[in-house]
């Protein structure tokens, strides 16, 4: 635990530091595992967040929050911080995730001030606190993710951060219009994909076919991302720790993908999530072709019966929220055509740690 009075003011926030310093509050770890009460405390400011930062947007269920920032999703090191005010009401709080497989130069942050308690420099304090948390973990990169035009965007801007390449969040409101489309849809992409037969399953993935869907997950490399980050390494052991972990904090996943007949092999997959706490929405997690079987339509094939899979198994799901690099046109279009609208852009802000931006002396 690092007191505020430990902030030197030498630095282009020391103004705002000071602010805070003058309040006498302090940043403190927890653990999540035996401090079930701060984990509450985060998520109800984060929940407090939502409909000023991210509006429309699906909601975490406290038990999904909780395996992220108790369990942390993929197993990396991660390090939960709050900071309460003299009466004990948490005014501010992050979670610092350590990638340990691949990105092992970055850290990633949440950071998160309720909107009664901004511009009063907890923010700061909190950014410099993650910055040198980080820095002790030998990360060059610290990364954080902000809606365009928001508090979270203007504060990493003027923290000198540099923003990355534009996220589009796309949302799709499952209306009589759009079920009315499917088959037709579904039609057009299976003239075009002869020699393919669609899978299905609700829950987690079957033993049998986590090495093949570990090998579409590959196919994600391709995607475009922000200079400087490796995209993931995929295995089955990773798959099967992730399902688990979400499936036991009440997240129900569900997975449609295309064979390969001939082959007996998996070609694409997409895969989508809901949530207790974000009732009637998909959040749709991968979608990826194996480059060999692309330019078959597959994409939407399987989208398209992902929709034909809710449709039966999870009828109360009315809407589905996406995203994709703003220069993933292929992914795109498939979304255009399926009736997806433009719901806001995200961006990840990465703060260079090897300069002074963000220390605290
Ligand atoms: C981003 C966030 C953490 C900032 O917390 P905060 O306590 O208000 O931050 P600070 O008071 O330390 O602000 C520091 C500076 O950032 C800039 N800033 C912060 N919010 C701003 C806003 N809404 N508009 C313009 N500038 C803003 C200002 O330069 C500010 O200094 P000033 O108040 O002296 O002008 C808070 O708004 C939040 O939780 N947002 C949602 C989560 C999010 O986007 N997090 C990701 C951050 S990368």
């Amino acid at each position: 635990m690092r007191p505020l009075a430990a902030i030197a003011p030498v630095n282009p926030f020391a103004a705002i530091a000071s602010r805070l310093l003058d309040a006498g509050v302090d940043i403190e770890r927890f653990d999540g595992l035996t401090e079930p009460e701060r984990v509450r405390a985060c998520f109800r400011l984060v929940r407090a967040c939502f409909p000023v930062d991210q509006p429309n947007q699906p909601e975490w269920s406290l038990a999904s929050f909780s395996a992220k920032w108790v369990q942390g999703f993929d197993g990396s090191p991660h390090e939960s911080w709050i900071v309460a005010d003299a009466s004990g009401e948490a005014v501010g709080c992050y979670l610092l995730t350590l990638p340990a497989r691949e990105n092992v130069e970055l850290a990633h942050a949440v950071l998160r001030v309720p909107p009664d308690r901004r511009r009063a420099g907890i923010g700061t304090a909190l950014l410099r606190h993650c910055a040198d948390r980080a820095r002790l973990a030998d990360r060059t990169r610290l990364v954080a993710d902000a809606w365009d035009s928001s508090a979270g965007a203007a504060f990493a801007a003027a923290a000198g951060a540099t923003a990355g390449i534009p996220n589009v969040h796309r949302t799709l409101q499952i209306d009589d219009d759009v079920r009315g489309r499917l088959p037709g849809l579904r039609a057009g992409a299976a003239a075009r994909a002869a020699g393919y037969s669609v899978l299905s399953w609700a829950g987690r993935t079957p033993e049998d076919q986590l090495e093949q869907l570990a090998a579409v997950h590959t196919a994600m490399a391709d995607a475009p991302r922000n200079a400087g980050v490796e995209p993931w390494v995929w295995d089955a052991d990773r798959i099967r720790r992730l399902e688990k972990l979400t499936a036991e904090h009440g997240v129900v996943n569900y997975t449609v993908a295309a064979q390969h007949d001939a082959a007996g092999q998996l070609a694409a997959v997409t895969q989508l999530v809901t949530d207790p706490g974000a009732p009637g929405w998909g959040i749709q997690q991968i979608t990826a072709v194996l480059p060999a079987h692309r330019g078959r339509r597959l994409g939407l094939l399987v989208k398209v019966a992902m929709l034909e899979l809710l449709a039966s198994a999870a009828p109360d799901v009315t809407r589905i929220v996406t995203e994709n690099a703003g220069s993933n046109e292929y992914m795109i279009a498939i979304n255009a055509e399926l009736g997806f609208g433009v719901s806001g852009v995200t961006r990840s802000w990465q703060l260079d740690l090897t300069g002074a931006a963000g220390r605290q002396s």
